[in-house]
């Protein structure tokens, strides 16, 4: 195995550091170290990261391999910087047993270019109605800790009651996707002056309000760990700071495409802006953005949903919604939060690397670049710009929302357990 010794990479919190990666992981980490027998990596103007952990990647194998397979979305994965992604559950077949968790974990350890934890289903087949062998997913080789019917809300209350119920036993987290559907048939768009504008059904923002307030209750009375997805709203931001502050075991994400695009895009009637819950108003965007900067929204999760191109260039009502996201979601969180001046590199780190990896529990990721942590990083050119070209994404498939637009900051090189997944901007394989 290559020992690899990288010089004079600045951390997030600016001091200049070499780092030798050995046997998995980081053997010394000191301002000057001299390796011999090490590959030498200059990383003068580069930063050194952990690498980041997405929670919330849609994977698409088994099913829509036209999509996406394990190994096209773990290599976009690498390339956007990140050492693990959680695996949503709304595969073909759904995963809901341990028989399907553990294929997803397998076919991500023989990819091996990032860690990939599967998300097990909620329900059965993700239909709503009976839970999920849930306990049978967590003792399963893939050790699943987080549940969701992301692409559905867990809408009977008294069936999310019990979730919450059975992943207490074990400290699990239940990942709500927020959408009361009964306010959401045939939407099509986030429901305001935009949707009037273009005719379009619309989404309101309660509908998403109205399931995060009952199920940070329903969490504070079961006394168990709930997860939001993609909070979308102001509204919603305000319900989780409330939660919060109350001592409710409630954490949040938000996607790198809420963070910078709003609804006026429908108006194109473009639908790679199509996605679930919808691009919402300016006035979302800058609370989102705070609620990311104070902590009220824990982590960002990219919320990746690779769709092949004839589920998206159809016409706006038939198109499925989703967004590709691993490969440019660094890059939009520095133009959203750090070129901002909202957040710095320690808060990315943060909310991108450190805090997800808590939340999910993976204990070999989100460490800080220390002797002995595992050799899982990322260097980043901090100085670059790259403009956006759908064609040149590793994902499977082209749904990018950024295509033409010239982006700050890019991953350089990736090592998962000291090993390059990623070689000067290259996936290795
Ligand atoms: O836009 C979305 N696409 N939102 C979801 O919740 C599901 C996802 C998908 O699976 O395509």
């Amino acid at each position: 195995m290559t020992t690899y010794l990288i010089k004079g990479a600045r951390l997030a919190g600016g001091n200049r550091t070499d780092l030798l990666l050995r046997d998995g992981v980081i053997v010394e980490a000191a301002e000057k170290i001299s390796g011999s027998g090490a590959e030498v990596i200059d990383a003068d103007g580069l930063l050194a990261l952990p690498g980041l952990v997405d929670l919330h990647t849609h994977l698409r194998e088994p099913g829509r391999e036209d999509a996406e397979t394990v190994e096209t979305g773990s290599r976009a994965a690498a390339l956007g910087g990140y050492t693990a992604v959680c695996a949503m559950a709304n595969t073909s077949p759904v995963a809901d047993t341990a028989g399907v968790v553990e294929q997803v974990w397998r076919l991500g350890r023989d990819a091996g270019l990032v860690d990939v934890q599967p998300i097990g289903a909620v329900t059965v087949g993700l239909a709503g109605e009976h839970l999920a062998e849930l306990g049978a997913m967590a003792e399963s080789a893939a050790a699943v800790r987080i549940f969701s019917d992301d692409g559905h809300c867990v809408h009977d209350p008294r069936l999310m009651r019990r979730a919450l119920e059975y992943v207490r036993a074990f400290d699990g987290v239940i990942a709500q996707h927020a959408e009361e559907p009964r306010l959401t048939q045939g939407a099509q768009m986030h429901e305001g002056v935009e949707s009037a504008r273009l005719g379009m059904t619309g989404w309101p923002a309660v509908a998403e309000e109205a399931i995060i307030a009952r199920d940070v209750l329903l969490a504070e009375h079961v006394g168990a760990r709930l997860h939001i997805c993609h909070v979308s709203t102001a509204g919603s931001v305000e319900i989780l700071r409330w939660a919060k502050k109350r001592g409710i075991r409630v954490t949040a994400e938000v996607t790198p495409h809420h963070l910078l695009l709003t609804d006026e895009k429908a108006g194109g009637y473009d639908p790679v802006f199509k996605v679930n819950p919808p691009l919402r108003t300016n006035a979302d965007v800058a609370a989102l953005r705070q609620g990311l900067a104070d902590g009220t929204i824990d982590i960002v999760a990219t919320d990746h949903a690779p769709h092949a191109l004839q589920d998206k260039e159809c016409e706006w009502a038939y198109a499925r919604p989703g967004m590709v996201g691993l490969e440019t979601a660094l890059s939009v969180v520095v133009a959203t939060m750090l070129e901002t001046g909202l957040m710095d590199w320690s808060g990315l780190v943060d909310r991108m690397s450190v805090a997800p990896a808590r939340i999910a529990g993976l204990a070999e990721h989100g460490r800080d670049l220390v002797a002995g942590a595992p050799a899982n990083l990322t260097l980043v050119d901090p100085a670059a710009r790259w403009g956006v070209d759908p064609a040149a994404l590793a994902s499977r498939s082209r749904n990018t929302p950024y295509a033409g637009l010239t982006l700050p900051s890019r991953v350089v090189w990736t090592f998962l357990r000291g090993v390059p997944t990623v070689h000067e901007g290259k996936a290795v394989r």
